[in-house]
């Protein structure tokens, strides 16, 4: 794997962003971003814009993944080729709602955070553990509710688009769970990398969480903008988890409610 730029926020050293064009702001932490809780024709092309800013990253952390591990097995370098289409589509689906919706490229500020943390990690089953498994599993969780806000609002064709990226979604979860599986089982070293990832993310969220209080560039609170969803059960199944490891899922959610209070919805 050759070198690669870094950057370091609040302490911590992460890949540095990605290519954009000078038309975008590049946010690293949520105080820096701009979105309201309120379903507003402004905030409503803010969360697509936002969402279509992940399906570019995502793309980008597949891609690189194809990059960077050419000695990976074949059958996993072609689903991480299949899933860079699958998300490149997404990505263009959701700029054309952009557009439609009067918005454009660079209208908000945009976060490449999935980027900068999976493409850190130095292995493809620490990458799919981050990425794949941890950061896109828990967007699948926020997709079993999220369309239906969409509709309630007024706007089935964004619901539609978004159900539509919500299926391909469950297979790039899939595909991560029988790979990370896979590779543990025939190499226990592997086990170690699955660990290192899964630390190293939860170390970086915990250095970037929001301050008490902190507001983001629109003046609203981080924490009224932070979405959460319970577990999605029946597509975690869909996705292959096991049983037991939903049932560890379910458990932290109940733990975390319990601190948290009440989820926040879409
Ligand atoms: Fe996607
Ligand atoms: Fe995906």
């Amino acid at each position: 794997m050759e070198s690669f730029d870094t950057k370091v926020v609040r302490g911590v050293t992460l890949r540095r962003d990605p290519a954009r064009e000078t038309c975008f702001t590049i946010a690293d932490t949520d105080d820096q971003m701009i979105s309201w809780p309120e379903w507003t024709v402004e905030s409503k092309r803010e969360r697509i814009h936002r969402h279509m800013n992940n399906e570019m990253s995502t793309t980008e952390v597949a891609a690189q993944c194809l990059c960077d591990f050419p000695e990976a097995d074949w059958d996993l370098r072609m689903e991480l080729a299949r899933q860079v289409w699958d998300e490149s589509r997404h990505a263009m689906g959701l700029y054309r709602r952009l557009k439609e919706l009067g918005g454009r490229k660079g209208e908000f500020p945009i976060a490449n955070f999935e980027w900068a943390v999976s493409s850190y990690l130095d292995s493809v089953i620490g990458r799919i553990t981050v990425m794949n498994r941890t950061f896109e599993a828990g967007t699948m969780d926020l997709m079993a509710f999220i369309p239906d806000r969409w509709r309630e609002q007024g706007d089935p064709q964004t619901a539609e688009l978004l159900d539509a990226i919500a299926a391909d979604e469950i297979h790039h979860v899939r595909f991560a769970n029988h790979w990370v599986h896979r590779l543990c089982a025939e190499n226990k070293r592997n086990l170690f990398k699955v660990a290192h990832a899964v630390r190293f993310m939860n170390a970086v969220q915990e250095a970037l969480a929001p301050s008490a209080g902190a507001t983001n560039l629109a003046g609203v609170s981080v924490e009224d903008v932070t979405l959460s969803a319970p577990i999605n059960v029946a597509d975690r199944q869909l996705a292959d988890f096991t049983d037991e490891e939903i049932a560890v899922l379910l458990k932290q959610n109940d733990l975390e409610s319990l601190v948290t209070g009440e989820r926040k919805s879409a």
